[in-house]
């Protein structure tokens, strides 16, 4: 019968680099010049919601994002697609009279629909949610009995910073040595308990769409910074022996110090690209310096500041206590009446996940 439908659903939260991923040394695997490390926000703020379906029914693979159709012709929705079919299971259900052999994967054809809890073109990262989503619940979907670190190697195909979302809690990318990919996985080096008091704090700048997007600027600074040789050989390697060391301690002085520096190091990089890249703009340096100034007061930094291909902040508070004051402060500077520059902010605790 043609009358069958099966489906499944998954939730996938963003997660936010404190050490970062810049530049591939393999374009078409998304394979990085440099280990990275980051924590999962909480699933009720910025995640995606993805439910997928199958039925014989279905005449091609079709993508629904927020209620509107998108094309799946892209090479990172075809390389996800393929790699989950080559690994899918059989699955049978005697009731309703369902039975898939693993080689129907590659006739039947599935249905997308993924939805995101915060505005689309809200300027902060949806891909890493919506690739670890999408692949997590066709996953499920198709019965592919595979690990989350294998999984994310599949998630790393359609967006490098996905393979680390399918974790909660601390994750860490290993570049990996393998011309194949095969050992450029996600692993998780603490769990969403481990240092649950940290707040995060998203500090909506700008909801513009960014100019450059992270493939094209990630290209031209591999192709025209020596900044970035010298950050990927040298500084990140002894970055994220240190990174790891102050989560396993919950060191938090520590880990705001990496955490600025490398966010630093990643704009300067970007500033050393040829053309020149500019993600940060004049909020997001005032917003810098308010930080800097305060964590100066206090003689050791009490908050973290770290920033993306884009000008939004993402601020990390040890506690709730330091969390509330940080935003009375900000809004002392930027008054949601008097001007807009800084528009919303997100409160969120790392915890998560599925
Ligand atoms: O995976 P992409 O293409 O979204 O690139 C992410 C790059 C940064 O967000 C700037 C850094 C990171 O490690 O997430």
């Amino acid at each position: 019968s043609k009358n069958w439908i099966l489906m499944a659903t998954a939730r996938a939260p963003t997660n936010i680099a404190v050490i970062k991923y810049w530049g591939k040394r393999d374009e078409a695997l998304i394979l990085p010049i440099n280990d990275s490390i980051s924590v999962t926000l909480d699933p009720d703020h910025l995640s995606a919601t993805t439910t997928v379906a199958v039925s014989p029914s279905f005449e091609k693979d079709r993508m629904w994002l927020n209620g509107k159709e998108v094309s799946l012709s892209g090479g990172r929705y075809q390389n996800c697609l393929r790699e989950l079919r080559n690994r899918a299971g059989e699955y049978t259900d005697e009731n309703k009279g369902i039975h898939i052999e693993k080689y129907d994967w590659n006739t039947l054809h599935v249905h997308i629909a993924s939805y995101n809890n915060f505005p689309t073109a809200a300027g902060l990262a949806s891909s890493a949610a919506g690739f670890a989503c999408l692949v997590f619940s066709l996953a499920k979907l198709m019965n592919v009995k595979e690990d989350l670190s294998q999984l994310s190697t599949i998630a790393r195909q359609g967006s490098g910073s996905a393979c680390r979302s399918l974790y909660g809690g601390f994750v860490k990318w290993t570049m990996g040595n393998e011309m194949s990919g095969s050992d450029s996985i996600a692993v998780q080096l603490a769990n969403e308990t481990h240092w649950d008091d940290l707040v995060i704090i998203v500090a909506v700048v700008s909801s513009r769409q960014k100019e450059t997007s992270s493939t094209s600027g990630m290209r031209e600074s591999v192709e025209t910074s020596s900044l970035i040789q010298h950050r990927a050989k040298v500084v990140v390697p002894s970055r994220i022996l240190q990174m790891e060391q102050a989560i396993r301690n919950k060191d938090f002085s520590s880990f705001a110090r990496l955490t600025c520096a490398d966010s630093n190091q990643f704009h300067a990089v970007c500033l050393d690209t040829s053309p020149p890249i500019l993600y940060m703009n004049d909020t997001s340096h005032r917003i810098i310096s308010i930080v800097e100034r305060w964590n100066r007061h206090e003689g050791t930094p009490t908050v973290a500041y770290t920033f993306d291909a884009g000008p939004n902040a993402v601020i990390v508070a040890p506690n709730q206590k330091v969390a509330m004051d940080l935003l009375q402060r900000l809004l002392f500077y930027f008054p949601p009446a008097r001007d807009n520059e800084l528009s919303s902010y997100v409160l969120g605790d790392k915890k998560i996940l599925h």
